[in-house]
């Protein structure tokens, strides 16, 4: 489309339906931040600028909404006087000159590309108001899109409507599409006549109709509208994200046994042939590339696990953790900050802080890597091919060399070179016969005691 456009995204209001200590807009949605969402999709869009009006929290919203892939303009609303209000705040930036200017909330956050193309080709065709409404079976809060012989004449706020109007089912999703041409002239035409006393951006239908202007209203799916003024609304909203996209990657060929209790971030990529075991948790900044196997419960967060690789069960992979083609974390294990080299196996009750370990290298049960002294962290080098025995720990910095064996139960502290045998523990003694008398003795004191009493 070689229309020029201008989206303003509203995110100044005061939230106080979420009772929260900060703007609703930064609330975390799949581990980003709502505002986000809402800018990733005017971006996926193909829209290049973008005015992001800003209220309570600034600053912090400002700077949640400023995403690398568009560039952001923030405009602050000095005071909540509702939405028509809040879209006159980026009156410098409309006044530039846009073909179409895109209005969207900051807390409609699952919105996509598709419902702003659609609304931008009515504009396209000659419309100068777009509305996009949804249907949904629990109309309350939004505004009623109301109609008369076909056409849409008004859109009402709950708080204004009367109860015939109530029982509408065709909602606002605040996703509106203005003429860029006549958008200032329009705006500055919204009044404050209204329940709540506020300037409603909605009031354009009516404001673009009785001029004679073309208003039309477009559907999109409930799901990607949907609206965000409560905690709870929240969590539907995080429950429609995760089913959207663990759909999209169960058909892009991700196995998941148990799709509902896999809960991804927004950016957790996952390769073809990979299989999620049940109740496994993505954090932040995750690839699994294809063909890796997550067991049942691992939680993951800026990690990467290669092709071929397996992890957990109860596993947790912290930021940091990259698990070469093959390797293995197993239960009970965390890896934070370190690399485990190809095919190498860290089966079990293990801690690897800030190492790196070597192909094929074999970590025994209950390693760990002490890899901090309370104040500064250190490096664990492990040689490929090595062997760590069990319940070995490792004091930081030191590095094992390739082909080592450590002995189980050894606490290392000086570096040991390829292919040498380190023992760090004391000697064996075995006295013969030591048991029994301990065991005469303390037998003899125990029956002392009962003659006693
Ligand atoms: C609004 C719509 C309603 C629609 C619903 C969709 C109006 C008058 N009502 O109602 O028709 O069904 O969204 O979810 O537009 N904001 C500002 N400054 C303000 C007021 C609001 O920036 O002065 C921002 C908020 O941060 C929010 C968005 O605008 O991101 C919507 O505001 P909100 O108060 O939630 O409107 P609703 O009552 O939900
Ligand atoms: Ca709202």
């Amino acid at each position: 489309m070689s229309r020029s456009c201008l989206a303003v995204i509203l995110a100044a209001g005061d939230s106080t339906r979420m009772k929260s200590s900060m703007s609703k807009v930064l609330h975390p949605v799949a581990n980003r931040p709502m505002i986000a969402h809402v800018m990733a999709a005017v971006a996926s869009a193909g829209m290049t600028d973008a005015a992001l009006v800003v209220g309570r929290d600034a600053e912090k919203v400002a700077k949640a909404g400023s995403i690398d892939e568009i560039s952001v303009k923030s405009f602050l609303q000095t005071e909540r006087l509702g939405t028509g209000h809040a879209v006159l705040a980026a009156r410098e930036a409309i006044a530039q000159g846009f073909d179409d200017v895109l209005v969207a909330y900051g807390d409609v956050p699952l919105i996509t590309a598709a419902p702003f193309a659609a609304a931008r080709e009515k504009l396209a065709e000659g419309a100068d108001v777009v509305v996009i409404g949804f249907h949904t079976d629990k109309p309350f809060g939004y505004g009623r899109l109301l109609v008369e012989n076909g056409e849409l004449v008004a859109i009402r706020e709950e708080k204004d409507a009367t109860d015939e109007e109530r029982k509408v089912t065709w909602c606002n999703s605040g996703l509106m599409a203005i003429n860029g041409r006549k958008a200032l002239a329009l705006l500055d035409k919204i009044g404050n006549a209204n329940a709540k006393g506020e300037y409603y951006l909605t009031d354009l239908v009516e404001i673009a109709r009785a001029e004679g202007g073309k208003v039309v209203a477009v559907d999109a799916p409930e799901t990607e509208l949907t609206g965000c003024n409560n905690r709870a609304e929240l969590a539907v909203i995080e429950k429609l994200w995760q089913e959207r996209r663990r759909h999209e990657l169960m058909v892009s060929g991700v196995s998941m046994i148990a799709p509902e209790t896999v809960f991804l971030s927004f950016d957790t990529q996952i390769g073809q042939d990979a299989l999620i075991e049940p109740n496994v948790v993505f954090g932040p900044g995750v690839t699994i590339d294809g063909g890796a196997v997550i067991h049942a419960f691992s939680h993951i967060e800026g990690a990467h696990v290669s092709a071929g690789a397996t992890v957990g069960p109860f596993a947790r992979l912290r930021p940091g953790a990259d698990l070469a083609e093959g390797s293995k974390v197993g239960n009970f294990c965390e890896v934070k900050n370190g690399k485990v080299g190809e095919g190498a196996k860290v089966n079990h009750l293990t801690y690897i802080g800030d190492a790196v370990i070597g192909a094929h290298a074999n970590i025994g049960a209950g390693t760990i890597t002490c890899n901090y002294d309370g104040v500064n962290k250190f490096e664990t080098r492990i040689g490929a091919n090595s062997f760590v025995g069990s319940n070995s720990s490792l004091v930081a910095p030191v590095s094992i060399g390739d082909g080592a064996y450590i002995a189980s139960g050894s606490v290392i502290t000086e570096d040991v070179p390829a292919d040498a045998l380190a023992l760090g523990r004391a000697r064996q003694e075995v006295k013969p016969d030591r048991a029994t008398l301990i065991r005469e003795r303390a037998l003899a004191i125990k029956a002392a005691k009962k003659a006693g009493k």
